[in-house]
């Protein structure tokens, strides 16, 4: 697999099946396709910033709430030397711009399966003047194989679609250096319930003869699901639209999130691949893989922010009992940081 900056170069590694299906999925919903003109925030995205999980990894719980509201762009900066490799595992249509922001100088590799989400990413760049990123379209396990060793991953949104979630994150963790970070976000198992239901409603797009998801995923999907999929999409906009007037209250506030994009309302609802994973599993996999948990940010219903570096309700133990509880009202994000030996390059 060859790369060039900002030149996009196809994987000869086939993808089949279960990705094929997921990548004619982004080749027509990129993700999350915001507009071109919109340029993220560097100083409001601080964590997501390599040198903010580094902190994390190095300083522990002895970094205070205090000392997290008082950081700058500038003094992550500082934490992450520049010539540090990142890398961004199913990056879709912004994550290189937000990077290339966060991160005017360092080498950066964001990996996806869907051509189109690359080329707008790729765009997205040059408009806005920015320094280019090296952008791979294929599967991220085999392209972060080639291409390790990282100081940092980013996998947002990315590993509970995966066919095989525990090798995904044994292959992050084996191309990150020792102590290199990774920032993993997963879906709730428990709070996306609502939107797995619907999902299973357009099982048949995918495939008219199956009869649930399980079995839509193993088959084949015809072109024609092309065309079926955006007339699904248009019409959930409508009723999108329509959401506040028929559900002021409950609907219009559940779904806000997904505001009035396309690209959110076909990956909260057509997902061809969209599974739940049980938190104590990635906990275990990333124990096993290597990693070493540092931090932990979601919210329960009840108890509010769940926050490793928050003054209250921070521990473990209570993010992982909130989501068995059903509890959990948002996405949740861990950062690991890598302190077992095995590692593509050490083999
Ligand atoms: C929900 S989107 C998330 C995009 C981005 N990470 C974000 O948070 O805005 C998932 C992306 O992961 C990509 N993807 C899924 N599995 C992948 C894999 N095995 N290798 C590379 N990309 C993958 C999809 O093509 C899609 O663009």
């Amino acid at each position: 697999m060859r790369t060039d900056e900002n030149s996009i170069k196809s994987d000869e590694i086939p993808a089949s099946g279960f990705l094929d299906r997921m990548q004619f999925f982004y080749e027509l919903f990129p993700y999350p396709n915001r507009p071109m003109f919109m340029r993220p925030d560097p100083e409001g995205s601080l964590d997501a910033h390599a040198g903010f999980s580094k902190m994390l990894a190095e300083k522990g719980s002895a970094l205070t709430p205090c000392q997290i509201e008082d950081l700058r762009l500038r003094d992550v900066r500082f934490e992450f030397p520049r010539n540090k490799k990142i890398a961004l595992v199913g990056c879709g249509t912004d994550e290189p711009l937000l990077f290339r922001m966060l991160h005017p100088q360092n080498p950066i590799l964001a990996v996806d399966l869907s051509l189109k989400s690359l080329k707008r990413a790729r765009r997205k760049i040059y408009w806005h003047r920015l320094r280019p990123v090296t952008l791979i379209q294929g599967d991220a396990t085999l392209a972060l194989r080639e291409h390790a060793p990282f100081s940092h991953i980013q996998c947002f949104g990315v590993l509970h679609h995966q066919p095989d979630p525990k090798s995904m994150i044994s292959a992050m963790a084996q191309s990150l250096e020792r102590n290199g970070t990774l920032r993993l976000m997963i879906y709730s198992r428990t709070g996306r319930r609502l939107e797995r239901g619907i999902q299973r409603k357009f099982t048949g797009l995918w495939n008219p003869a199956a009869k649930d998801s399980q079995s839509a995923e193993g088959s084949a999907f015809t072109p024609a699901s092309g065309w079926k999929l955006f007339l699904a999409s248009a019409k959930l906009l409508c009723w999108r639209l329509a959401l506040p007037l028929i559900s002021p209250k409950a609907g219009a506030m559940r779904f806000r999130y997904i505001g009035l994009s396309r690209a959110r309302l076909a990956d909260a609802f057509l997902h061809p691949s969209d599974h739940p994973l049980d938190l104590k599993d990635v906990l275990n996999w990333s124990k096993s893989a290597g990693l070493e948990l540092v931090a932990h940010d979601s919210k329960s219903y009840e108890l509010g922010p769940l926050n490793s570096h928050s003054d209250t309700s921070n521990s473990l133990e209570t993010l992982v009992s909130e989501e068995d509880r059903g509890n959990i009202s948002s996405n949740i994000v861990l950062v690991f940081k890598k302190v077992g030996a095995e590692s593509w390059i050490t083999r």
